[in-house]
């Protein structure tokens, strides 16, 4: 019987991208060999890479790949301070990941922030360094509000005056579907055991804008067909002070896509580094297969790049949600992300997590990081 094959397309993109992707396919490669299926790897430019290549941030060869592909594996794109006259609309951010997100249709970000026990003090709140848990799965909308809304434009207004324009626009569609993934993650984390789970807090600003009153009103309507859900609401900047007060009252937190990209940041924070955090952008399934990009939560960091300092881990935790959700394949999904937790107890620590004072631990380089998890799978 020939093993099951899977279409990847692995895009490296700027910065530290390619030397924390090379350290991922190494683990893909070891999981693939012990679970016997065949991941048929192809990588390509992306992002100033794709510029330098093609001349685009997402050239059409490297697009016409990822249509072929059951999944993306995707590295991180932006140099901030590479050609600051390239028109915006050309620059990686916008030309590649935001096309790519609209392009694929992927609504759906899902954004797991794991506080590891060995790692609580490199968590920045004093009470969950002594050992409370933190365990939350941001669920961002990823293809609508102010990020794609209409009209989006500068507008010269004469006498040296200049008027920005953006829109925040969603329709109850958009909403019941993004909501409806919250309601099923929920769900299944209240199955997996653990602390009190199955609660989706749900992100707004009904208080002042039209579209949080919307946006209440449809989770309510859809969270009552999910009644072993418990739904609370609540408004995005008390959600930024309760992650600082008290992480541990949340389990799935949904948001649109503004109030999401600022949260996660900020749930990412409380991991310890932004080096740790994986995510999975999803579209709607079809045949089975749900097609998905998978990206690290963290950027370029061109301050580090190429020097074998950056924590692979991130993008090792992005490879195993592709492996579970385009492929498939709790098995291996589970079996990366024990392999990451015995490195982490084995004592591997790259710079970011690192703490001189913590006893038997050793700094390592992205490389040996990769090589110690890749050898615990
Ligand atoms: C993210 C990033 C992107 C976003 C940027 C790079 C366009 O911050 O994925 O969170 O804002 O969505
Ligand atoms: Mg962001």
């Amino acid at each position: 019987m020939t093993a099951e094959t899977f279409k990847i397309a692995a895009l490296a993109g700027d910065g530290i991208g390619p030397e924390v992707m090379r350290e991922a396919v190494k683990v893909l490669r070891a999981a693939e060999r012990k679970f016997g299926f065949a991941l048929d790897l192809t990588e390509a430019p992306v992002g100033w890479a794709g510029i330098d290549a093609a001349g685009r941030a997402l050239p059409d060869a490297t697009l016409a790949l990822c249509r072929a592909s059951d999944a993306i594996l995707f590295g991180s794109v932006g140099l901030p301070d590479r050609d600051p006259t390239i028109p915006k609309e050309e620059r990686p951010e916008r030309a590649a990941l935001l096309r790519l997100r609209k392009e694929f249709g992927l609504f759906a970000n899902l954004r797991p922030v794991l506080l590891w026990k060995e790692l609580a003090h490199a968590c920045p709140l004093a009470k969950e360094r002594q050992g409370q848990g933190i365990d939350i799965l941001v669920v961002r909308e990823l293809t609508g509000g102010m990020y794609f809304g209409q009209p989006k434009r500068t507008e010269d207004l004469g006498h040296g005056q200049r008027r920005a324009i953006d829109t925040m626009v969603y329709t109850t569609a958009e909403i019941e579907r993004i909501a409806h993934v919250a309601f099923r993650a929920a769900g299944k984390r209240a199955q997996s055991g653990g602390r009190p789970r199955g609660k989706v807090t749900s992100i707004d600003k009904a208080n002042v804008l039209e579209n949080g009153v919307l946006w209440r009103e449809v989770v309510t309507r859809v969270g009552q067909q999910y009644p072993d859900v418990t739904l609370e609401h609540m408004f995005v900047d008390n959600a930024a002070m309760q992650l600082m007060l008290r992480p541990t009252q949340f389990d799935v937190l949904l948001c649109e896509n503004l109030f999401g990209d600022i949260l996660s940041d900020e749930a990412a924070a409380l991991a310890g580094s932004l080096g740790l955090l994986p995510s999975a952008s999803l579209g709607a399934s079809a045949g089975g297969r749900t097609f998905g990009f998978y990206e690290p939560a963290g950027g370029t960091a061109p301050d580090i790049a190429g020097k074998n300092l950056a924590n692979p881990i991130a993008q090792i935790l992005s490879a195993a949600l592709l492996l579970l959700y385009s492929c498939n394949r709790p098995d291996a999904h589970h079996a990366i992300v024990q392999a990451v937790g015995k490195a982490i107890a084995a004592g591997h620590r790259t710079g970011d997590i690192f703490a001189p004072n913590e006893p038997g631990v050793r700094r390592v380089g992205t490389r040996e990081m990769g090589n110690a998890i890749a050898s615990f799978v």
